[in-house]
């Protein structure tokens, strides 16, 4: 499937048409930011490790049930996708206190929690992506009450795959966040996973292997992305 149309940018990929109106290309960058786009850098080779990586995990998601509109990974930094209409409700689901949560709570990061966590957030870059609960979410109507429970389920479920498939990999997944959006009336999974959205820690060390590296100028940021990578293929990236 050829890209044709580059469609738009955001910070961290940019989409194309295709011939299939139903189908887009998604082109990762080497570009990073955080805290709202405030601080920007690029991560070497971060545009080919992001897409590996999510392409792996949506094919591993896939084969346990859970759809998400990824298609086929198409080259070493572009993947097919679906389609979607984005609903502008972001989750994150949390197994350990870190970030935001951590400095919201005055929990010390690496507090483990006794039960995940799962939270809505607002997608809205010029708000900021204010955290907001399921009446906000009804009264704004981001999405009906069918939408969000197949949204927190899967997003439960997703939590249930990734952490017991990365522990194994000698890797804890304390949080990630999630965006989903609609194909032909069906939620589906959308965007990335990768170690952009995603915080990774190694089982042994504890060490960082995401974007905290880059957003608290730990260094190491693109071979922390690639350990991640090697350890999913079992090193043969
Ligand atoms: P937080 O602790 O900063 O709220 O982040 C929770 C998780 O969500 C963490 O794994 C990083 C991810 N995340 C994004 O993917 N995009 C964002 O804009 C933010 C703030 C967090
Ligand atoms: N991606 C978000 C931004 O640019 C924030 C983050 O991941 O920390 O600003």
């Amino acid at each position: 499937m050829e890209k044709q149309q580059f469609l738009y940018e955001g910070k961290a990929k940019r989409i194309y048409a295709t011939a299939d109106p139903d189908l887009l290309v998604v082109a990762y960058k080497d570009d990073a930011t955080a805290f709202d786009g405030k601080k920007k850098g690029q991560i070497e080779r971060k545009g080919m490790l992001n897409n590996r990586i999510s392409s792996f995990f949506f094919q591993l998601l896939a084969s346990r049930g859970v759809d998400s509109h990824f298609v086929r990974q198409l080259s070493d930094t572009e993947m097919l996708v679906k389609k979607l209409d984005i609903i502008k409700v972001e989750t994150v689901v949390r197994n350990i206190a870190a970030g935001s949560l951590s400095r919201r709570l005055g929990l010390a990061e690496g507090t483990p929690l006794s039960r995940p966590v799962l939270e809505y957030y607002y997608k809205d870059d010029a708000l900021g992506d204010p955290m907001i609960n399921e009446y906000h979410i009804y009264a704004l109507n981001l999405a009906d009450r069918g939408q969000l429970l197949k949204i927190a389920e899967d997003s439960l479920r997703i939590n249930e795959i990734l952490s017991g498939y990365l522990r194994g990999k000698n890797i804890i997944l304390v949080d990630f966040k999630l965006e989903f959006g609609l194909f032909k009336g069906e939620v589906l999974l959308g965007d990335e996973i990768s170690p952009d959205t995603c915080r990774f820690w190694d089982a042994e060390t504890g060490e960082k292997m995401d974007k905290d590296r880059f957003r608290r100028d730990l260094g190491g940021v693109s071979e922390a992305y690639a350990e991640v990578l090697d350890r999913l293929t079992g090193g043969k990236s």
